[in-house]
C-alpha cells in the first residue's frame, strides 16, 4: 500500500504540510528555487548553508542568503561554524530574518569547510556538536535541527552515537544523508542506517540521498519509518520530480512548460542576486532543465555562450513560442512574494 505524503507533521512547533523536504544545496537552493520546490509540494524548504562567520562580520553577500520570501514558509535556514557563541548569535540572525526553523550543518565534506572545523568534522568532536546545539537552542525559540552524514570515514556508524546526543542536546529534528565524508557523493546512501537511527531517538528523522524517484521515497519511507524524506539532486531543473513524489502525478513536462519555469526562474533570480552575479549563477541550470532528452544538446551549449539573460530569455522563447502564455499563467497564479527584510545598515538587497 503507497503512503499518503500529503500529510502534516511537525518539527517542534512548525507544522509541515507534506513529508517531502527540498534539500539545502550550497549554489542551488536560492529564492527561486525554494519557492518553485514549495509549488511542487515540498512542505519544508532549507537555505543553503551560511557561514556563522560570514554573519559574524556582516559580509554583504553572507547576507544575502538570509532573505525570506513570504511564499516560502515554512524555511529552515542553515548555518555552518564550529564555535557555539557565533553559532549561536547567527541563529539569532536567522531567527530575525524570518526563518522558522535553524537547521545546523554537520555534514559538509568539503575541505574549505572541515578545515575550519565545521562540517562533518564536528562527527568526529560530539562533545562540541552538543555545545553548539545547546548554545543556539538557548538563544532562539525557534526549533532548532541538524542535518549529518554517516561520519567521516567509509563505513562510519558514528551518526547512531551523535545523533542521539544531538536530540538531547536539543535537536529537535535529525536528517541523515548516510554517506561518509570521504564518499562526498559516490556510492549509494545506506538507509538501513536512517531505520536504525529512527529507532534511537523520539524526534522525526527526515531521510536524505538518492531520493529521485515516488517509488525510492515510498520504499526509504515504508523501510525506514523515517517522517520525510529529503530531494536534492533530483529536483535540480526538475521541479516535476517533486510533484510525481508527492502526488504520483506525473508526466513529462511539455517544452513550453519547461522554458516558462526556466525563465521564471531566471527572472526571479535575477531580482534576487541582481544579473552579474545571476550570469554566472544560472549556467548551470540551463543544462539541468533542458536536459533530459527534453532539447538537442546543442541548445544548451548556445545558451550558455549568450552574454545577456535577455539573450538567453529570446532564444528560449523562439524554441517554445507558446511559453510566453504559460508564463503569464504561472505569473498569474504565483503568491505575492513579499519579501522580510532585516533591519540592516548596508544595502543587501539589492543583488550585485
Ligand atoms: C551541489 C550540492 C550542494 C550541497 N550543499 C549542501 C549544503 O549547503 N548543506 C547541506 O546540508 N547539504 C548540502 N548538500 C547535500 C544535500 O543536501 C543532500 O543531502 C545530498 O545531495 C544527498 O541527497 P540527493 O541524493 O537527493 O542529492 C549539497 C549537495 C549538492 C549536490
Amino acid at each position: 500500500m503507497e503512503l499518503e505524503l500529503r500529510t502534516s507533521w511537525s518539527i517542534g512547533d512548525v507544522e509541515i504540510p507534506t513529508r517531502l523536504v527540498l534539500a539545502p544545496m550550497a549554489g542551488v537552493s536560492v529564492q527561486a528555487f525554494r519557492r518553485q520546490g514549495r509549488r511542487y509540494g515540498a512542505g519544508l524548504v532549507c537555505s543553503e548553508m551560511v557561514s556563522c562567520a560570514g554573519i559574524e562580520h556582516r559580509n554583504e553577500k553572507t547576507l544575502g542568503y538570509l532573505r525570506v520570501a513570504s511564499d516560502e514558509h515554512p524555511l529552515a535556514i542553515q548555518i555552518f561554524g564550529s564555535d557555539p557563541s557565533v553559532m549561536a548569535e547567527a541563529a539569532r540572525m536567522v531567527a530575525a530574518a524570518g526563518a522558522d526553523i535553524v537547521d545546523v550543518n554537520f555534514g559538509c565534506p568539503v575541505k574549505k569547510v572541515t578545515k575550519t572545523g565545521a562540517g562533518a568534522t564536528l562527527l568526529d568532536d560530539p562533545d562540541r556538536a552538543c555545545r553548539i546545539v545547546e548554545a543556539i537552542a538557548e538563544a532562539v525559540p525557534l526549533p532548532v535541527t541538524v542535518k549529518m552524514r554517516r561520519g567521516l570515514e567509509n563505513g562510519s556508524r558514528a551518526c547512531l552515537d551523535v545523533g542521539p546526543r544531538l536530540v538531547e542536546a536539543g535537536a529537535a529534528s535529525l536528517t541523515l544523508h548516510p554517506r561518509s565524508a570521504k564518499q562526498m557523493y559516490t556510492g549509494e546512501a545506506d538507509h538501513s542506517l536512517t531505520a536504525e537511527l529512527v529507532e534511537l531517538v523520539d524526534v522525526p528523522i527526515i531521510a536524505s540521498g538518492d531520493i529521485t524517484s515516488r517509488a525510492r521515497a515510498q520504499a526509504v519511507l515504508a523501510t525506514t519509518s523515517a517522517a520525510a524524506v529529503m530531494v536534492g539532486r533530483g529536483a535540480q531543473g526538475n521541479p516535476w520530480a517533486l510533484r510525481e513524489i508527492v502526488d504520483a502525478e506525473y508526466s513529462d513536462p511539455s517544452r513550453e512548460e519547461v522554458v516558462a519555469e526556466l525563465v521564471l526562474f531566471i527572472r526571479e533570480t535575477v531580482r534576487e542576486l541582481g544579473e552579474r552575479r545571476a550570469t554566472g549563477f544560472l549556467k548551470k541550470f540551463y543544462g539541468w532543465y533542458l536536459g533530459r532528452g527534453r532539447f538537442p544538446r546543442p541548445f544548451k551549449q548556445e545558451l550558455v555562450q549568450l552574454e545577456t539573460l535577455d539573450e538567453v530569455e529570446t532564444r528560449l522563447f523562439a524554441a517554445a513560442p507558446g511559453a510566453r502564455f504559460v508564463l503569464e499563467r504561472l505569473q498569474d497564479e504565483l503568491p505575492d512574494g513579499e519579501e522580510f527584510l532585516l533591519d540592516l545598515p548596508i544595502s543587501i538587497y539589492g543583488g550585485g
